[in-house]
């Protein structure tokens, strides 16, 4: 069973860029098959891990929902979606890259997180690591497209408005029935540890902080992806420290 980290945190805080560079991390560090899956609908991890056009498992929904007749007579369309997402998979030199878009067409939102979760659970299996990179805010706990996790990542800003808001996020987390074996709190664009007392309840979750990076702004600026970042960037040596501590700790 693959070790799951799920990024969480409100909009823009860097989740996207911190999942992109954990699945960079664990690649160069050998430590095993990786999965990186985009669960935000308005999805761009693949961009930030340097692919291109990719299949949805939203649009394979899509399809399913409009042409029932692609499923092969004698197979179920549970088992038909399963296989079509198997082919989504895309895979990359050193991890492979799911993502889950958003079905266009009518129909149960609840019947798609099904299948979503169902995906997952299998997928979890094959793989050393799944890096699960979500929407901004509660909707994919209070939905629970996040179920299980052994670490989720809250990011947060240093400001108070951004700290109160990762505690939200740990505060739902606590509430609902999902399996979180841990948390940890890392203040993206902040280049010192920050004092205990203004992150309040998420103190005991604190992991570190990940300072602004200007490589980072480069290969934003020009399109290119977290695999362009030079080996020496400071993002990638201070969440690499990060990340040691939070598998020693796991
Ligand atoms: N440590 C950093 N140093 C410099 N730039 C950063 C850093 N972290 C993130 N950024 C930049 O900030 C912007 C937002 O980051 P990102 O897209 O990762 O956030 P997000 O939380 O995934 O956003 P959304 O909620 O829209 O999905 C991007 O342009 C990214 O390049
Ligand atoms: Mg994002």
């Amino acid at each position: 069973m693959g070790y799951i980290i799920a990024l969480a945190g409100k909009g823009g805080t860097g989740k996207t860029t911190v999942a992109a560079l954990i699945v960079r991390i664990i690649k160069e560090k050998g430590l095993g098959s990786i999965l990186a899956v985009d669960a935000d609908p308005n999805s761009n991890l693949s961009e930030a891990l340097g692919m291109e056009s990719k299949e949805t498992i939203g649009r394979i929904l899509d399809d399913i929902a409009t042409h029932p007749q692609k499923i092969p007579s004698g197979m179920t369309k549970d088992r038909f979606i399963e296989y079509q997402v198997q082919s989504a998979v895309a895979e990359a030199d050193g991890f492979d890259v799911l993502t889950m878009g958003k079905p266009e067409g009518p129909g149960c939102y609840c019947y798609v997180n099904n299948v979503l979760r169902n995906i997952m659970a299998k997928l979890i299996k094959d793989y050393d690591y799944i890096v699960i990179d979500n929407e901004a805010g509660l909707e994919h706990l209070s939905r629970r497209t996040t179920r299980t996790a052994d670490c989720l990542v809250i990011i947060s800003d240093a400001t108070v408005v951004g700290i109160k808001a990762a505690g939200r996020i740990k505060d739902l987390a606590d509430e609902l029935d999902v399996k979180i074996k841990k948390r940890a709190l890392i203040i993206n664009r902040w280049d010192k540890d920050i004092e205990k007392e203004r992150i309040k309840n998420l103190k005991s979750d604190y992991a570190g902080s990940l300072p602004y990076d200007n490589e980072i702004e480069r290969i934003s600026l020009d399109g290119n992806s977290i695999l362009d970042l030079k080996n020496d960037a400071l993002s990638l040596t201070s969440l690499s420290k990060i990340l040691e501590k939070i598998f020693q700790e796991s």
